[in-house]
């Protein structure tokens, strides 16, 4: 490519939805994408903290419920022109393997799993009938490790789920322009981790094992999704690229 390496991590112009991007992680992606020049859409269940996320990073805010398969295809057909695509909707539920409710196990499924295959079937069409796109899921280092001894059978499931739907997508569309790709973030600071498991014992356990000695801040993952979403990565697919200070290493 005869074009200036920086100049091929700018996306100015392209259009970018990132699901689940209210506030965290998802909320410093879209950041992220809007400063290298994407419109970016941000697509989420929660409008009140939507709204103004959107309106902070000058982005658009829809409702979306990933797991809602007609409000997904409905999103995609309005939206024929998004290139870039990050699925970052995810939840967690923290219950021993013995006792997790079938509506835990059915809800992590639902949302990490099920919905990160709707958006990438119905926004995917597009971009292959266009030959160009990317997309960039957030999978989870849970879904290379199982955590012992945190609490987190579905979910770290869910995210093994993603990591390989991602080299599946990535080796059927490979060759139609079309690139899938996730970034496997560690630990990081945002209200998931606040509910529940960020307490002194956690952190004793968890930053122990972790090399760095610190949680992630969310702005740490952006850069991550910005290489795979970026030309900069025009030879990378089915990746899976893992930002967690060390620790599954
Ligand atoms: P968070 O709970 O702070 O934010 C999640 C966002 O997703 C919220 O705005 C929420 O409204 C939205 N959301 C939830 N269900 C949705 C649905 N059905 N449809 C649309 N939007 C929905 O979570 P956080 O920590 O920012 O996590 C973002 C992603 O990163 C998740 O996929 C999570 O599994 C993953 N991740 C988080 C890590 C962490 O330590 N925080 C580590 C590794 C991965």
């Amino acid at each position: 490519d005869p074009r200036p390496i920086l100049d091929l991590f700018r996306i100015g112009g392209r259009h970018a939805v990132v699901t689940g991007a209210a506030q965290g992680i998802g909320f410093e992606i879209a950041k992220g994408l809007a400063q290298a020049g994407a419109r970016v859409t941000i697509a989420d269940l929660n409008p009140d903290v939507g709204e103004a996320a959107a309106a902070s990073i000058g982005g658009t805010f829809e409702v979306l419920d990933v797991t809602d398969v007609a409000a997904v295809a409905a999103l995609a057909a309005r939206l024929p022109d998004v290139e870039i695509l990050v699925n970052n909707a995810g939840i967690v539920r923290n219950t021993p393997a013995e006792d997790t409710p079938d509506d835990d196990w059915r809800a992590v499924m639902t949302v990490n799993v099920d919905g990160v295959f709707w958006c990438c079937r119905e926004f995917g069409r597009a971009m292959l009938a266009r030959g160009r796109g990317s997309i960039v899921s957030t999978a989870s280092m849970s879904g290379m490790i199982s955590n012992h001894p945190q609490p987190q059978a579905a979910y770290n499931a869910s995210k093994a789920a993603v990591i390989h739907l991602t080299r599946s997508l990535a080796g059927e569309w490979a060759s139609r322009g079309v690139r899938v790709n996730c970034v496997s973030p560690g630990y990081t600071a945002t209200p998931m981790t606040k509910r529940g498991l960020d307490t002194p014992e956690w952190r004793a356990t968890w930053l122990g094992e972790t090399p760095m000695g610190r949680l992630a801040e969310p702005f740490e993952i952006a850069p991550a999704v910005l290489y795979l979403a970026s030309d900069a990565a025009s030879f990378v697919t089915g990746h899976s690229l893992v930002v967690d200070g060390g620790y599954v290493c």
